[in-house]
């Protein structure tokens, strides 16, 4: 039976559908994260993992609040960086273990208007986007033979609140809400996210990849789609980014190209409405809205 662990796989979007998937698909699963101990002391890091001795490192921990970096870019280059760098080190040093690694569309500036593949060129406009950019960076560099990083974006799920959740939500208080429409990404499913990352690791898969599900949104399409789908009545506002100010620059248009990602499936990864469908009908509905009759 192969064997995972998987960093941040109690608590994260990420990594509580990396366990979901992982475990029906038979693998054993272990879990690290800060209730564990403090995963940036790396001689605890290189312990646990070598008591592990995974057959795959999942790293799903990551310092994700976009904003809250630009005031601490120390604890976001902390476990942005310097944790995915360490994890590549040690499991180099071990001899073996395979490390997929996550990382994201902000490493783009989102000035363009097509979708990105894995060749064009990252220009981060944020503390979290270049913190991002070197973790990848380092994951590649020093464990080139037996790494895997997976760009991703605008993640939905169960198990976090999430931005769908947060418009759902919001919906049973208010009669409208704004919601910016001039910034446009790839919404995608934390669970087939999972389903992918394991196919990957499965065949040992190395390099950049794009993984996101098919098509394309602005923040309004995805709150729109996501409250028709939840059955909520509620007026979505177009605002513009200007009207929304963040501390953080957000790019434009952050698209991801899923080209390599699908010829290696064998099959496109399926349009993000789908795959949203999924989430807002399926069994993993948040409480507040399981009482309601979506079928
Ligand atoms: N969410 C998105 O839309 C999105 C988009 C693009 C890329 N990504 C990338 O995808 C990956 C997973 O993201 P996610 O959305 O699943 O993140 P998440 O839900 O915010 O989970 C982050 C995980 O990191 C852990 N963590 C944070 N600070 C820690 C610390 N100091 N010590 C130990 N653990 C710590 C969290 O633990 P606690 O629960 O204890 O805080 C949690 O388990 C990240 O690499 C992220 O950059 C996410």
């Amino acid at each position: 039976m192969a064997k995972a662990l998987i960093l941040g796989g109690a608590t994260g979007l990420l990594g509580q559908a990396l366990v979901h998937v992982l475990m029906a698909r038979g693998w054993q699963v272990e879990t690290l994260g800060r209730q564990d101990g403090n995963v940036l002391d790396f001689s605890f890091l290189q312990s646990r993992l070598h008591a592990a001795n995974a057959d795959v490192v999942f790293n799903a921990v990551g310092y994700t609040a976009v904003d809250a970096a630009e005031d601490d870019s120390p604890s976001a280059r902390e476990l942005n960086r310097a944790l995915p760098d360490a994890l590549a080190h040690i499991l180099r040093g071990l001899g073996n273990g395979h490390l997929v690694h996550y990382s994201t569309d902000f490493v783009f500036s989102g000035h363009g208007e097509t979708p990105l593949t894995e060749e064009d060129e990252a220009h981060p406009q944020s503390v979290y986007g270049s913190t991002k950019l070197e973790g990848e960076q380092a994951v590649l560099r020093v464990l080139p033979e037996r790494s895997s990083v997976l760009r991703t974006a605008w993640l939905f799920g169960p198990g976090r609140k999430n931005f769908v959740d947060t418009i759902v939500a919001a919906c049973e208080k208010r009669d409208a809400i704004n919601v910016v429409y001039d910034q446009v990404g790839s919404p995608t499913y934390s669970m087939d996210l999972a389903q992918w990352s394991v196919a990957l690791a499965e065949k040992q898969a190395t390099g950049l990849w794009h993984a996101v599900n098919s098509g394309q949104a602005s923040w309004c399409e995805l709150a729109c789609e996501s409250i028709t789908l939840a059955a909520a009545s509620c007026r979505v506002v177009p605002i513009d980014s200007a009207q929304w100010p963040q501390k953080a620059h957000r790019p434009t248009f952050s698209v991801l190209d899923n080209s390599k990602l699908s010829a290696f499936l064998g099959k496109k990864p399926r349009p993000w409405p789908q795959a949203l469908r999924d989430y807002i009908y399926s069994d993993y509905l948040p409480t507040h809205r399981k009482d309601k009759d979506l079928h």
